[in-house]
C-alpha cells in the first residue's frame, strides 16, 4: 500500500467500536497500521474487541465513555491522550437508531437521539480537536451519519434523522473552523448494515424507501470502514467537508 494510504504510527479513536460498524472501522484502520482505541459505553465489549484485535496482531486499547455524559467524554479523551498520545483520527461512529413515529414522538426519544448522535460527537470533536490543534500535527475527523439523510429512510426516523442532520451540520462547521490547523472533517453515510444496533432497533416496522433492494446488495461494516479509511489517510489531506454514501447503489435503485 502506498505510504500515503497508511496509518502506521498514528492513533485512531473510534467511538462505538465495540459493535457493528465500529468493529469494522476499528479493524480496517488497524490493518492500515493505526493503533486503535475503542471508545464505548459498553466497557466489557470495548475491552473484548481490543483484546481480539491484539490477538490478531494489531495494536489496540479500550476506553470507557458515555457520550451522553459531558464529564465522561472529557475524562475519556484526557485518558486517551495521556496514555496513547493525541489521536490522528477521531471517528464519531457511535449512535442509537431506535424508531418512533413522528406523530407519536416523545421528547425523551428526541433528546436521546440529539444527546448521543449529535451532542456526543460535538463533545468528542471539541475535546480531541483541542488536542489536535495543540499538537500541531493536523488530524482527521470522520462523522458517521446515515443514507437516510439522502432518501434511504424508513418510517419512525424523525428524531434519528434530525440528529444525523445535526451531525452533518457539525461536519460543515468543524471543517471550517479546523481547516487552518490541517484538520479535515468529513462525513460517511452508511446504508443498511446488519448490526446488533440496526437489527435490534425498537419501534414501528421499518417501512419506506430504505427497504428497497439495492443493486449491490447489503453492506458489511467493512464497506463503511473503507470510506472512513480514505478520509483518515494522509492522502486525503485536501478533502474536507465532503460526504461519501456507502449505500450499495441505492441512488440507482
Ligand atoms: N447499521 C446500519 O444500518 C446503519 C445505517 C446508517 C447509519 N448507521 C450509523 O452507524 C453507526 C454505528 O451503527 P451500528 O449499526 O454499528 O450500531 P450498534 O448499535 O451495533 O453499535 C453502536 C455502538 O455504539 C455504542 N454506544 C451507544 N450509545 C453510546 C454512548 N452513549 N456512549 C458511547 N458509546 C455508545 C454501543 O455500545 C455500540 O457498541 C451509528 O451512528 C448509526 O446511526 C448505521
Amino acid at each position: 500500500m502506498a505510504q500515503r494510504f497508511k496509518l502506521t504510527g498514528r492513533v485512531a479513536l473510534v467511538t462505538g467500536g465495540a459493535s457493528g460498524i465500529g468493529v469494522g472501522i476499528a479493524e480496517v484502520l488497524a490493518e492500515a497500521g493505526a493503533m486503535v482505541v475503542i471508545a464505548d459505553v459498553d466497557a466489557s465489549g470495548a475491552q473484548a474487541q481490543a483484546e481480539a484485535m491484539i490477538a490478531a496482531g494489531h495494536d489496540a486499547a479500550a476506553v470507557t465513555v458515555d457520550l451522553a455524559d459531558e464529564a465522561s467524554v472529557v475524562a475519556a479523551c484526557a485518558e486517551v491522550i495521556a496514555k496513547h498520545g493525541v489521536p490522528w483520527v477521531l471517528v464519531n461512529n457511535a449512535g442509537v437508531q431506535h424508531r418512533e413515529l413522528l406523530l407519536e414522538g416523545s421528547v425523551a426519544h428526541w433528546e436521546l437521539n440529539q444527546t448521543i448522535n449529535a451532542r456526543g460527537p460535538f463533545l468528542m470533536t471539541r475535546e480531541i480537536g483541542k488536542a489536535m490543534v495543540a499538537g500541531g500535527q493536523g488530524g482527521r475527523i470522520v462523522n458517521c451519519a446515515t443514507t437516510g439523510l439522502i432518501g434511504q429512510a424508513v418510517h419512525g426516523l424523525a428524531a434519528y434523522l434530525a440528529s444525523k442532520g445535526a451531525l452533518a451540520g457539525l461536519t460543515r462547521a468543524s471543517a471550517m473552523e479546523l481547516a487552518e490547523y490541517g484538520i479535515t472533517v468529513n462525513t460517511v453515510l452508511p446504508g443498511g448494515v446488519g448490526t446488533p444496533g440496526s437489527m435490534g432497533a425498537k419501534g414501528p416496522p421499518p417501512e419506506g424507501p430504505g427497504r428497497r433492494i439495492t443493486p449491490l446488495g447489503f453492506c458489511e461494516p467493512r464497506d463503511i470502514a473503507s470510506a472512513v479509511l480514505y478520509f483518515a489517510t494522509p492522502a486525503a489531506r485536501y478533502v474536507t467537508n465532503q460526504t461519501i454514501a456507502v449505500d450499495a447503489g441505492f441512488s440507482i435503485s
